[in-house]
């Protein structure tokens, strides 16, 4: 398989930096598409944990180029500032490179992204406010600022001097907020600009190429098909396409040219921010949920929401996503549960509901239908080939690739390399 995209199934958080990780042993270029530097993967590698927000989890290997393609904000400051904790740690950046095209993360879109979401109200989505729903809102207004003008000094000089004055009328007028000073941007953003001018170029030409000549690709989503803009359970979404067909539009890579699809499952269900959740659990389940599997924000630190594993979410990110195989991570979490239970089928009004509700007032009212299973009971997180799984486990997984009409190809045991078992 020369090209493969590593996609979430769920509502983020399922563990994808570790199955991109694993994946991109394989791989010669690992590309991100989509997002921006709220993403927030953690890599464990050989016992250390590696918090990566913007650049593609392949640098974490020796050798690997990593690319970040049209489709990503790009916020210079993250980068830079995660380049060089990287290499504090000892990981020798090898090859990086950035599509000129990319969007650029300026200071009001960071600015307005709180200034919005304070004064929202009820309608509050939950944003990390880094500033990127205002970088695509920019993009899409086509007052955006991209790579190829930030590196052009007197392009971005006249860019910037007409986007700050719109700017400065809209956080004068909206939130009666001071102006920001255009030189003093202009001069953060040269610097930045003179840094990574060497990494900038025409990332679509390149990766076509590469696919030309038979080189390994794997594109790495952040966020989660249930975050998906469009498809997600909107407006509780992020502002991109975090599905597979986002390589598309967000790497410049043809449907024709994608070889393999993997979506990334979570064994339970988490998600963070606001919206329906109809398998959450706001109880003692939910709890030892959160507790066993720490699950807390990786940047933001916030406790997430927790619950059983919804079948009918996986089944839907797996024809939304036209996934080939699952990756089912955490396993291990549910290794202690006496019970566990996964939502097969909704219930609305009564009666059995096939779709997945796009209006969020029948989302949230939809009663999950579970199926119990006995839980295993077994520490599962050395176990190395699908045929020694605890027989449970395996009922469980069977049954989750059943409800999702998608093979497993992964389980995933463990957050280290050496904690993955290859089923396909
Ligand atoms: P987003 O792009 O923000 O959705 O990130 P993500 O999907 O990579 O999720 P996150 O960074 O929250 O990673 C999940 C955590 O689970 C990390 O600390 C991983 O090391 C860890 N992890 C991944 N797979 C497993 C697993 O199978 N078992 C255990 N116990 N931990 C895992």
């Amino acid at each position: 398989m020369s090209t493969v995209v590593v996609t979430g199934t769920q509502w983020g958080d399922e563990g994808k930096g570790k199955i991109v990780d694993y994946l991109a042993e394989q791989a010669d270029i690992v590309v991100r598409y989509q997002g921006g530097s709220n993403a927030g993967h953690t890599v464990s590698v050989e016992g250390k944990e590696f918090k990566l927000r913007l650049m593609p989890s392949g640098i974490l290997y020796k050798g690997k180029r990593c690319v970040v393609g049209d489709g990503v904000v790009f916020d210079p400051e993250v980068l830079l500032n995660e380049v060089a904790g990287l290499k504090k740690e000892g990981v020798e950046i090898a090859d990086y490179l950035i599509s000129n095209r990319a969007q650029v993360v300026m200071p009001y879109h960071r600015l307005m992204d709180g200034l919005e979401e304070d004064s929202r109200g009820q309608l509050k989505i939950g944003t990390t406010k880094r500033g990127i729903g205002p970088c695509y809102m920019d993009r899409d207004r086509r007052i955006g600022i991209r790579m190829c003008d930030l590196i052009d000094d007197e392009t971005f000089a006249e860019k910037l001097k007409i986007i700050l004055e719109i700017k400065n009328r809209e956080l004068e007028v909206l939130y009666n907020h001071p102006p920001l000073d255009y030189e003093k941007i202009l001069a953060e953003y040269r610097g930045y600009a003179d840094r990574l001018r060497p990494f900038v170029l025409d990332t679509p030409s390149y990766l076509n190429n590469a696919v030309k000549n038979g080189e390994k690709i794997l594109f790495e989503g952040a966020q989660a098909t249930m975050l998906d803009i469009d498809y997600g359970t909107y407006p509780y979404v992020t502002a991109s396409h975090p599905i597979s067909g986002g390589v598309c539009v967000g790497a410049g890579i043809g449907p024709k040219k994608i070889d393999m699809t993997v979506g990334v499952v979570k064994a339970y269900c988490t998600r963070v921010g606001e919206g329906p959740f109809p398998t959450e659990q706001l109880n003692e389940t939910g709890n030892q949920i959160r507790n066993v599997g720490h699950e807390f924000g990786t940047v933001t630190g916030r406790p997430r929401r927790t619950g059983w594993l919804d079948g009918c979410v996986v089944k839907y990110a797996g024809y939304i996503g036209s996934l080939d195989y699952l990756a089912i991570t955490r396993l291990d979490i549910l290794d202690h549960f006496d019970e566990i239970k996964m939502c097969v089928a909704y219930k609305y009004n009564g009666k059995i509901i096939d779709e997945m509700p796009a209006n969020l007032r029948i989302f949230g009212k939809v009663e999950p239908v579970y199926e119990t299973f006995k839980g295993w009971n077994t520490d599962t997180s050395s176990i190395k080939k699908y045929d020694d799984l605890p027989e449970q486990a395996k009922v469980y997984l069977k049954r989750i690739s059943e409800v999702a009409d998608v093979k497993i190809g992964f389980v995933s045991v463990g957050p280290n390399r050496n904690q993955t078992i290859v089923c396909a």
